[in-house]
């Protein structure tokens, strides 16, 4: 989580910087804190989000180089002590971090006996005064190299050096972007402040060190050695990293769904089918994922199933390593994240990678770690998400997954067909009279404390897809059963008026789904279906298209809408939902 970026160049750093951490703010928002090197170095840091700052209001004098954070916190409460960037206690340097030093309590102690006294409660002050130790017979790059390596867990930091007019990056395990411009260097988080300047990056690798003087170069944290890093060319467009006309990133990410789920499936036929035919070799396949990436891997058991005739298992990515009793080199991970980064993933990811089995990942940010450590990749083709509320990635993993098991079926061309024909019915629609629709019911419903969402098969996982959907944005209590559970206890919940959402796709559990919502409504639920076709138990009908197999993709997109609705209601943070980042690079 959290954001962390440095800057090299001709213009003004500190606002390089500033502009920076707004784009990267999506990552985190509990505070943030700017370092840069005028006549001296300088830390300006506040707590709460960073949006409204202007340069003009920031005390800081112009200058070349900068530093940035904007945090997550996991280590010390929000306060402005415990924000980034920190100075080492000589005031020689500061830095920045993303991750989470796991032996920092061993390194504290150390450094509390040699005399080092603490302001903050983070890791983050660890590693400084870990560095100023090892300049005490060390050179800068040497230095920080040595210190770097003594860090257990995943973590990206970046220092600024007021003796050299450096700066210095290195990653294990926490992204670090390089974007290469013209005599100007930007470090990031990921690639949306850069590609304001320069859309030619490096992706750092684990162990990469790299060092902003008049050029980069980058090293090998462990051995020193110089590496070649090739440069990628990102073909993001700025103004898809911005809300243009839309009042959030989440509305405007809902809308493009028009056309991202036909972007998703526009793929080498060859790529697809090398990975069905892995998918088919695999003896014991996991798909894994958390969160909302969770749920589309859910529906893969469900679409492998009925599909392909293919047992698929799924597991949370947190709890994939209890599982690895049962792998061999003959497993295969199907692995879905938006970012790429994130760190329960990530760890399934080693767990079946120590087993010598394959990793096939499904992922939206190119270059991310999940997809550099990946047998084989499908990009998901919907440009940045931002908005914390993961929607239009969501549709395009649907979609891939889809796809995916009707190739493993050898039926390839039918499944394109069936998602081609799911995308043109979606952008149809997501019109203005439905968004509207799903506005009233959203206005009808806002004061309700809780909510609950139904499906069966296939739609059991979008039922608890929609439920996460209205939990992170509205702050509603939101829960989703398979249909077929309520009767075993949660049904006690409903009361007379409880909204309760239904999916009625034209499947073979279309009569077992509507039977559960005749019980809801006997208890006096308000019955919202989400189906082609209306029903009398309806008491609130949201038309979808009928579109087969691919019903999950059209089914979640006027939930989405509904969360979106809640949450403008209740006048929340819609795009940054309390306690919650983008990118959860912390286990
Ligand atoms: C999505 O709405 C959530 N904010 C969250 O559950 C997210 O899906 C999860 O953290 C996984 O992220 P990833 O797809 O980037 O791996
Ligand atoms: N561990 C650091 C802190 O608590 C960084 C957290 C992060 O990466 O979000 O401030």
């Amino acid at each position: 989580m959290c954001g962390i970026i440095g800057y090299k160049g001709q213009r003004n750093a500190s606002e390089v910087v500033l502009n920076g951490l707004k784009a990267l703010e999506y990552r985190g928002y509990d505070s943030w804190g700017i370092a840069s090197l005028s006549s001296e170095l300088d830390v300006v840091k506040d707590i709460g989000k960073i949006g409204k700052w202007m340069i003009e209001d920031i005390d800081l004098s112009k200058s070349s180089l900068a530093i940035g954070h904007t945090r997550w916190a996991t280590h010390g409460g929000v306060t402005t002590e415990n924000a980034h960037p920190h100075y080492s206690l000589d005031k020689r340097f500061a830095i920045v971090q993303n991750g989470i030093v796991e032996n920092y309590q061993d390194l504290k102690k150390e450094l509390v006996q040699k005399g080092y006294n603490f302001k903050s409660e983070t890791d983050t002050e660890v590693i400084a005064y870990i560095i100023q130790e090892e300049l005490k017979d060390k050179e800068l790059i040497e230095g920080f190299r040595s210190a770097f390596s003594r860090l257990k867990g995943r973590n990206a930091v970046v220092l600024i050096d007021s003796v050299s007019g450096k700066i210095i990056g290195a990653r294990n395990g926490s992204p670090l972007i390089l974007g290469v411009g013209d005599g100007e260097y930007i470090l990031a988080s990921d690639a949306s402040p850069i590609v304001k300047y320069t859309k030619d990056v490096v992706f750092m690798q684990d162990n990469d060190v790299v060092v902003l003087n008049d050029s980069y170069h980058i090293i090998n944290s462990v051995t020193g050695e110089e590496i070649d890093r090739e440069v990628s060319h990102v073909s993001w467009d700025i103004k898809q990293a911005q809300k243009g006309d839309y009042p959030h990133f989440m509305i405007k990410e809902i809308m493009e769904q028009r056309t991202t789920v036909a972007d998703s499936i526009a793929q080498e036929k060859d790529a697809v089918m090398e990975i069905a035919n892995a998918l088919n070799g695999a003896f014991g396949t996991y798909a894994v994922g958390c969160g909302t990436a969770a749920k589309v891997c859910l529906a893969a058991t469900y679409a492998f199933s009925s599909i392909t005739h293919k047992h698929i298992n799924f597991s949370l990515g947190s709890e994939f390593p209890s599982y690895h009793h049962f792998l061999t080199d003959k497993s295969l991970l199907l692995v879905v994240s938006q970012s790429g980064e994130t760190a329960d993933t990530l760890e399934a990811i080693e767990v079946m990678k120590k087993r010598n089995g394959k990793v096939v990942s499904l992922v939206n940010v190119m270059g991310s770690s999940i997809m550099r450590q990946s047998d084989y990749a499908l990009l998901n083709n919907v440009g940045p998400e931002k908005s914390v509320c993961s929607t239009k990635a969501t549709t395009a993993q649907l979609a891939q997954c889809i796809l995916l098991a009707y190739a493993a079926a050898d039926k390839y061309d039918e499944g394109m067909n069936l998602l081609k024909d799911a995308s043109n019915k979606l952008n149809l629609m997501l019109n203005d009279q439905f968004c509207n629709s799903i506005k009233k019911l959203a206005c009808k419903i806002v004061d309700w404390e809780s909510m609950y969402v139904l499906g069966r098969g296939l739609n059991y996982s979008i039922a608890l897809e929609a439920s996460i959907k209205i939990q992170e944005v509205s702050y509603i209590h939101a829960e989703g059963f398979a249909g077929g559970e309520l009767k075993h206890g949660p049904i006690a919940l409903i009361d007379k008026g409880t909204p309760c959402i239904v999916f009625v796709a034209n499947d073979d559990v279309k009569e077992e789904i509507l039977g559960n919502a005749m019980e809801v409504k006997a208890r006096g639920g308000y019955i919202i279906g989400v189906s082609p076709e209306d029903n009398s138990i309806f008491d609130f009908w949201i038309k979808v298209p009928d579109v087969g197999d691919a019903s999950p993709i059209v089914n979640i997109v006027p939930i989405q809408l509904l969360a979106y609705y809640l949450a403008v209601e209740k006048g929340c943070d819609v795009d940054m939902p309390r306690n919650l980042a983008k990118s959860v690079t912390v286990k």
